[in-house]
C-alpha cells in the first residue's frame, strides 16, 4: 500500500533550480518533493513547470517517492499546475502536495482535476495520491475531515512556518522551542495532525526546519515528532537526510524486539503453543496489545529496509 511507504525524509527541492533538481536524484531521502510553491518565485513558476516536467520523464529516482507541491487554491497557478504537471509528466509522479488546505473542499476539489486531467491524458485513474499541508488555524480546525476528503490522501503534513505566521506566534525560529514558553509549543498542533491522521490510516509527516547548518537542532525537534509517532519529516538539506532517516526508522534493537514479540505471541496464540493469551518472553509480559505495539515497530523498520538480526526459537 502506498500509504505504508517509507517517508522517513522528504527532500524539498525548488522547481526553478535544474541543478537542484539534477542533485536530489542522487541522495538518500525516501521522498522528494519538487516545489512550484513557496521557494518558486511568481515569476519564475512557469519555467519550474517545464523543469519539473522535464526532471520527472528524464528519470533516474529509483526507489524516492516523487511528489510535486502545487500552489494552493486561492492563487491562480493550481489549475495550470495540475495540468501541465500531470499532463506533462503524470506517468512518472506518485504524488501532488496541495498547500495551506483549508477545508475538506480544496481536497475534493483537487481530487476532481486530477481525475480530470488523468483521464483526458490516457493515465490510469486514482494512482497518483495527494498529501495535504495543514498550515492555518483554519485548516487545524477541519482537520478531521479534510483528512477523509479523498481515498487519494496518504498524509498530512504539518507546516510550521506558515502556521506560525497564521497564528501569530512570537518566535522566528520555526521547530524550536523557545525561553518564553515552558513546553512545546508544537504539542498541540502537532497531536492535531496525528489523531487525524491515524484516524483515517494515512501518515502524519512533521515540517521543516529552517536553521539548515544546526544539525543537532534539527535532530532534536525531529525526535520530539517521531516520539510522538510521525512517520517522517522534511528535508531542507542533504545534511538533514541521514538525520531523517535514522531518528524517524527504529532502532535496530527496537525492530529485532518487535519482530520477537510478533513470532512469540503468534507461538503462544497457537496450538502447538498452548493457545495462551498472554506468554514470557524473557522478562517481560506479552499479550495481544504487546502484538499490536509491536507491528507498528516492526512495520516502520520493514518500511525502512532494517534487516532481521534476531530469530525466535519456541521453548522446549
Ligand atoms: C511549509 O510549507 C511551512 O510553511 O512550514
Ligand atoms: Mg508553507
Amino acid at each position: 500500500m502506498a500509504q505504508l511507504r517509507s517517508r522517513r525524509s522528504n527532500l524539498a527541492v525548488p522547481g526553478s533550480n535544474p541543478r537542484f533538481l539534477e542533485k536530489a536524484k542522487g541522495l538518500p531521502a525516501d521522498q522528494v518533493f519538487l516545489d512550484l510553491e513557496d521557494a518558486c518565485a511568481p515569476l519564475a513558476k512557469p519555467g519550474a513547470r517545464r523543469n519539473i516536467v522535464a526532471a520527472l520523464n528524464e528519470g533516474g529516482w529509483g526507489d524516492t517517492i516523487r511528489a510535486v507541491r502545487v500552489n494552493d487554491w486561492t492563487t491562480e497557478w493550481t489549475f495550470t499546475d495540475v495540468v501541465e504537471v500531470v499532463g506533462g509528466a503524470g506517468a512518472e509522479l506518485d504524488c501532488l502536495m496541495l498547500p495551506k488546505v483549508a477545508d475538506a473542499a480544496q481536497v475534493q476539489a483537487l481530487d476532481l482535476l486530477l481525475t480530470q486531467v488523468e483521464k483526458a491524458n490516457g493515465l490510469e485513474v486514482g494512482r497518483i495520491g495527494i498529501e495535504v499541508q495543514i498550515e492555518t488555524a483554519q485548516g487545524l480546525v477541519n482537520v478531521n475531515s479534510i483528512a477523509v476528503a479523498s481515498p487519494r490522501i496518504e498524509t498530512i503534513i504539518y507546516g510550521p512556518a506558515d502556521f506560525m505566521a497564521s497564528i501569530n506566534m512570537k518566535s522566528l525560529t520555526v521547530g524550536a522551542l523557545h525561553p518564553d514558553y515552558p513546553g512545546d509549543p508544537y504539542h498541540y498542533i502537532l497531536m492535531q495532525i496525528l489523531m487525524a491522521a491515524r484516524a483515517s490510516g494515512v501518515q502524519a509527516i512533521d515540517g521543516p526546519f529552517l536553521q539548515v547548518r544546526d544539525v543537532p537542532a534539527f535532530e532534536e525537534a525531529a525526535r520530539r515528532s517521531a516520539m510522538l509517532g510521525f512517520d517522517g519529516k522534511w528535508v531542507l538539506h542533504p545534511d538533514q537526510i541521514d538525520a531523517a532517516n535514522a531518528i524517524y526508522a527504529p532502532s535496530q534493537e527496537d525492530y529485532d524486539h518487535a519482530e520477537l514479540i510478533l513470532d512469540a505471541y503468534d507461538w503462544a496464540t497457537s496450538e502447538a503453543g498452548g493457545q495462551k493469551g498472554s506468554a514470557m518472553l524473557g522478562d517481560e509480559m506479552i499479550d495481544e496489545a504487546s502484538r499490536k505495539m509491536a507491528l507498528v515497530i516492526a512495520g516502520k523498520g520493514r518500511a525502512a529496509g532494517l534487516p532481521r538480526t534476531s530469530t525466535f526459537t519456541p521453548p522446549a
